[in-house]
């Protein structure tokens, strides 16, 4: 089975209209990609972001309300991102598990609501240091898998994101062993749940202080069909080049 692969950005909340020549530079350096690439800026890019990246950057949300619409100020939906131009949205990223305490069935809701909507979903797994200390991070991952992913998903409209929370915007990253074994525990948990054809064509990212100096040997590892980037996403000149170990790979 090949899985075409995925570079994902994810700009969290940094971006202003000055951030979308970004696109353009990114585009420009990969005019005919072996990979998917993927940029989620801040909400209020998307709009714009959708209109100006050309063809072959997709554009992504950060986050959705699992209601299509209602009294939720503040809030934006899975309809509402769909209809400024996103096609993915990232969902249960330990930030907002931590933030806004956003639970298993919390997320599990919301990944109805936007495959409801039409978006593919990339939902975030992983274990935190004291948990992995503890010897318990395949327990963790199992649970938050079968608690935040839906019966419904496809090999089309599922991405699994795997970050270790120490991982991120720290500049630690798992040994390629560690990153290894838990990509080869999300593929055999969805193989076993969804069947090989969902569980062989869903891909799985690594996100977790990923930069253009360690892109190239993550890529390498069994089971890592791409990555989800945060701070090296940010600038064309930082993610050009794992796009382009991403190709590469
Ligand atoms: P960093 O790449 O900044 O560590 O962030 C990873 C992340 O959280 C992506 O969603």
């Amino acid at each position: 089975m090949t899985r075409r692969k995925l570079a994902a950005g994810n700009w969290k909340m940094n971006g202003t209209s000055a951030s979308l020549k970004e696109l353009k530079s990114l585009a420009e350096a990969h005019p005919n990609p072996n990979c998917d690439i993927l940029i989620c800026p801040p909400a209020t890019l998307i709009d714009r972001a959708a209109k100006t990246a050309p063809e072959q950057i997709a554009i992504g949300g950060q986050d959705c309300h699992p209601n299509a619409t209602g009294a939720h100020t503040g809030d934006i939906s899975a309809q509402m991102l769909a209809d400024a131009g996103a096609s993915h949205v990232i969902l249960g990223h330990s930030e907002r598990r931590e933030d806004y305490e956003e639970s298993d069935a919390d997320v599990r809701e919301k990944v109805v609501a936007a495959l409801g909507a039409g978006l593919k979903v990339i939902v975030c797994v992983g274990e935190s240091l004291a948990e992995r200390d503890a010897r318990n991070t395949l327990d963790i991952i199992g649970g938050q898998m079968a608690g935040s992913i839906p019966d419904v998903v496809t090999g089309e409209n599922l991405v699994v994101a795997y970050e270790p929370i120490w991982a991120i915007g720290t500049g630690k990253v798992p040994t390629l062993d560690q990153i290894g074994e838990v990509h080869d525990f999300i593929r055999l948990r969805l193989v076993r749940r969804f069947g090989e054809g969902v569980g062989l064509s869903t891909r799985i990212l690594y996100g977790g202080s990923v930069k253009p100096s360690n892109a190239a040997d993550i890529f390498d590892v069994s089971n890592v069909d791409g990555a989800l980037v945060g701070g090296a996403s940010l600038s064309a000149a930082d993610f050009s080049p794992i796009v382009t170990a991403l190709d590469n790979a």
